[in-house]
């Protein structure tokens, strides 16, 4: 059997991860300012993280949501300490787009309307409701097609309202920095806005914080730089470092009943400890201030290359646009300099590292870059 061939891959095959490196096949190490696509937090097989999904996986690795789990009530307890949603509670699930399906469907279960209000140059997922509030018309199927969805400009809080005047809006959602739309920060008094027209409309509030969230902006979530909070805040990626495991925040206003939401895999023990190693990793290194102090230094050292059009982001997820097609620069960090980024479209690298990249590890790439520059 072949693999269904829909993915444009690098020929490169990692064997094992150490910190903010891979090593492939040949031997050769890589300086991973990708992440995985975001996903390292804590560092590649940091040992904390291995031994605890180790251990566990020698005591138990999987029952079901029909008996009590107390890992899980662990998890939660330590997300709302290190976030700052003590009063909220989780939802487990295994992935960014069915985090965001919950989001939408409890949304939609709260406020008995349908409609989503989304983003231009959003990504919020491939399943239904999550591809169809996905701003690329190319990967929404017919089946897609059907939900009820306005899409509108970011920061445009006059379109909002009068979107959310027509009464039909289940809920608005906006990622906490839009990620595969090549790190475009929302302005802080949009989402003032929005939070206050989503409660003035009775629509709720969803971030997505899938890409953002889990200290990678430099604080818990990106919309904490906007003082706001959200219904419901989707989360993913880091919060596993590579373990399938995603969740929803969800607010002490939305209520639950028996059977509302589920999932077989979600939250099981081997999520649960990949979760929880990755939540003392982050409190006892500090990863959450060292992704805002290192972020601040990669973006000030950026910042003087005169070739970059324009510098996006917050603390490590930086969008770096340049006036010429980058396809050539990225393999060439990649092959000749061994270092991975990410890309969005033609003309933007993506910074997504590992949360404990070091001020040492950025010159090494801001050197290589502008080497190639030259
Ligand atoms: C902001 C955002 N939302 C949702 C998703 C979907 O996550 P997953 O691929 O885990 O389904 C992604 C993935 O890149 C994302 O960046």
């Amino acid at each position: 059997m072949k693999l269904f061939d829909v993915y444009p891959l690098f020929d490169i095959v990692p064997v094992s991860g150490n910190g903010c490196y891979i090593t492939d096949q040949d031997g050769i190490e890589y300086l991973d300012l990708y992440g995985g696509h975001a996903v390292i937090s804590v560092g590649h097989s940091h040992p904390v993280y291995v031994q605890k999904i180790t251990e566990q996986l020698q005591q138990i690795g999987f029952y079901s949501n029909s008996v009590q789990n107390p890992m899980q009530e662990e998890l939660a307890y330590k997300l709302g300490e290190l976030s700052g949603y003590p009063d909220y509670s989780l939802f487990f699930c295994n992935s960014g787009a069915e985090a965001n399906e919950n989001a939408l469907k409890l949304a939609s279960f709260h406020t008995g309307k349908g409609r989503i209000i989304a983003f231009e140059k959003a990504f919020h997922g491939r399943t239904s409701a999550a591809v169809a509030i996905t701003d690329n018309p190319k990967i929404i199927s017919p089946l897609n097609d059907t939900v009820l969805r306005t899409l509108l400009p970011l920061n445009r809080a006059d379109l909002l309202e009068s979107a959310l005047q027509k009464g039909d809006v289940a809920a608005v959602i906006v990622e906490g920095i839009q990620g595969v739309g090549g790190c475009v920060v929302p302005e802080a008094e949009f989402l003032q806005e929005t939070s206050v027209l989503c409660k003035k409309y009775g629509a709720l509030l969803i971030l997505d914080e899938i890409q953002s969230g889990y200290g990678r902006s430099g604080k818990f979530f990106a919309h904490q730089y906007a003082s706001i909070r959200p219904d419901i805040i989707s989360v993913a990626k880091g919060m596993g470092n590579g373990f399938p495991i995603g969740g929803i925040l969800i607010s002490p206003d939305l209520k639950p009943w028996s059977g509302m939401l589920g999932t077989t895999f979600g939250g099981n023990y081997l999520a649960c400890a990949a979760g929880i190693a990755v939540l003392d990793i982050m409190k006892g290194e500090h990863l959450v201030e060292n992704a805002f102090e290192v972020g601040n230094y990669l973006f000030g050292k950026l910042a003087a290359i005169p070739q970059i059009k324009e510098l996006r982001g917050k603390g490590l997820m930086i969008g770096i646009e340049f006036d010429f097609p980058i396809a050539t620069l990225r393999k060439q960090l990649l092959f000749e300099e061994k270092i991975f980024t990410g890309v969005t479209g033609s003309h933007v690298i993506r910074i997504l590292p590992p949360l404990t990249l070091t001020s040492a590890q950025c010159d090494l790439f801001v050197d290589a870059l502008i080497k190639l520059l030259k």
